[in-house]
């Protein structure tokens, strides 16, 4: 039987693409951190949608539990013809602040976990759907958000690159969100980010249907929202001293650190 598999699937936007998913009754294989939490959502997504849920308790950091759940998922005959990479860490704060242990989190579930796992499906299935949930973050260097800005772009050309290698065989395709009020946290530094903050912030359910629909056209990149598009378009054409010195400004008046173990 196909599945899709889920990485982050109790968070905001993972809680989103579940939902939406099964409500298409498509059969869902979710990972995240706590069986608990795994559990609370597959039992109301059965529930509700009568659909195939199987939950995996995976840290993303750990290569050891990467394998494991391609093992887990062939012991009970799943194939997975989709995956949505939507786990990730976010810190913005100065650099000086960080902890090596914020580094390892940070690189290893933005980016190693999510080329981990699409090599983990791409080799296991013919025509997969692989998403990936970026950010916006990732379409100028951030001051202050330097090394989640970087895990993002680094997504980003990964999967460009690999849509080339994977031509006509696979869709790949990146989802770059701007803000999206999922955690207490986020939410607060959108109101910190004043008018800005509200316009470009998008519900997480839009960022999954969007993203979903990108993927089945199989393309490239998905910016959601019309002030973040146009954002995106006018940041391009800037000086990158100009708009790096706009991030520093905004950037360093607010901290977010999702870090936590
Ligand atoms: N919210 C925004 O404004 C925004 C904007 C642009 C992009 N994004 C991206 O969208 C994605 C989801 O964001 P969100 O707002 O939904 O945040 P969230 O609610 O904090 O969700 C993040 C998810 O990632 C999982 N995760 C983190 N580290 C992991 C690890 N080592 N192993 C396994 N799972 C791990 C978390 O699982 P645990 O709870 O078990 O730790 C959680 O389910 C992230 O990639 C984020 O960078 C978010």
């Amino acid at each position: 039987m196909e599945y899709t598999l889920i990485t982050g699937a109790c968070g905001g936007i993972g809680t989103a693409f579940s939902e939406i998913l099964a409500a298409r009754k498509t059969a869902l294989y979710l990972t995240g951190r706590s069986a608990e939490r795994l559990q609370a959502l597959a039992d109301r997504l059965r529930e509700t949608y009568a659909v195939a849920v199987r939950t995996f308790v995976c840290d993303l950091r750990n290569e050891g539990g990467r394998m494991s759940l391609f093992r887990d998922a062939e012991a009970h005959g799943i194939a997975f013809s989709r995956l949505v990479y939507v786990a990730g860490v976010d810190t913005q704060m100065a650099f000086a602040k960080y902890t090596e242990e914020k580094i390892v989190w940070q690189c290893r579930a933005n980016f190693e976990g999510a080329v981990s796992l699409m090599r983990g499906v791409l080799a296991r299935a013919e025509n997969a759907e692989i998403l990936a949930v970026g950010s916006m973050s990732a379409t100028v260097p951030m001051p202050y958000f330097a090394l989640y800005s970087a895990t993002k772009k680094a997504l980003e050309h990964f999967c460009a690159a690999l849509r080339a290698e994977y031509k006509g065989r696979a869709k790949i395709t990146c989802v770059l969100p701007g803000s999206v009020p999922t955690r207490e946290d986020i939410k607060e530094n959108i109101r910190a980010h004043g008018f800005f903050g509200r316009i470009s912030a998008v519900p997480p359910e839009r960022v999954a249907r969007a993203a979903l629909k990108a993927v089945a056209h199989n393309r490239r990149k998905k910016i959601v929202g019309g002030w973040n598009r146009v954002l995106c378009f006018f940041s391009a054409l800037a000086p990158m001293p100009l708009k790096q010195s706009v991030v520093r400004r905004m950037w360093k008046r607010t901290e977010k650190d999702y870090y936590r173990e």
